[in-house]
């Protein structure tokens, strides 16, 4: 049984982002479907939703902003990611999603619902913020000027958490709850089979 087409397509700028959707396509081919998955950015001409059960648009936040290429593509297709013909997922890798999830889902993913002009009831639609990685480390793959902008901001979440939010200075702070995220891809899969379009 060839299982149903899924296409997941991402943005990263520091390689959590990449993590999460590898992992995702992993548990959803698992669950016998076929599954492509494209660095949007790498890839400067992915396919369109058309050809898919089911799609999967994902980002990492820097500054409160998608990638440009995610963004791209979800305006390029708001169409077809909007018709409810397929399962439309979406989700984020970020901070703000650890210190304050509500907000991260309505600045990072609701707008895209709107955009796209999905009921966020609808069940053709998968969305979740995921926690991002802060990498204090020498070996970080954030750079030097983004890292020292990231330690800015991540003291000033501690000082207003009270409490609440803490990591190491100079450590890997990863806040990717890997059991939410193979929740969302099973999820996934199991829309993907309830949908008889
Ligand atoms: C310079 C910089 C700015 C960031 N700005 C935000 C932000 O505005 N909101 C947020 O929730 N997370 C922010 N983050 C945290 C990232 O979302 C987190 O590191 C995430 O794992 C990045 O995903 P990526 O590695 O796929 O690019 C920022 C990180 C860096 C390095």
């Amino acid at each position: 049984m060839a299982g149903k087409k899924v296409f997941i397509g991402y943005g990263t700028r520091y390689g959590a982002t990449e993590e999460v959707a590898n992992r995702i396509a992993e548990i959803i081919r698992n669950a016998n479907n076929q599954v492509q998955v494209e660095n949007l950015k790498k890839n400067k001409n992915p396919p369109s939703p058309q050809d898919f059960d089911g799609v999967i648009i994902a980002s990492g936040i820097r500054c409160s902003e998608w990638t440009k290429e995610s963004n791209n593509y979800i305006n390029k297709y708001k169409k077809q990611l909007g018709d409810q013909k397929r399962i439309f997922g979406l989700f984020v890798c970020s901070i703000l999603a650890v210190t304050n999830y509500k907000e991260a889902v309505n600045n990072f993913l609701r707008p895209n619902l709107v955009k796209v002009g999905i009921p966020d009831d609808s069940n053709h639609i998968i969305y979740d913020a995921f926690g991002g990685v802060m990498d204090f480390t020498k070996t970080s793959k954030i750079g030097l000027f983004d890292k020292k902008g990231l330690q800015v901001w991540a003291k000033e979440l501690k000082n207003e958490s009270e409490g609440s939010f803490t990591y190491e200075e100079d450590g890997k702070n990863d806040f990717r709850n890997w059991e939410k995220i193979r929740e969302y891809a099973e999820n996934f899969s199991k829309m993907l089979t309830e949908n008889s379009n």
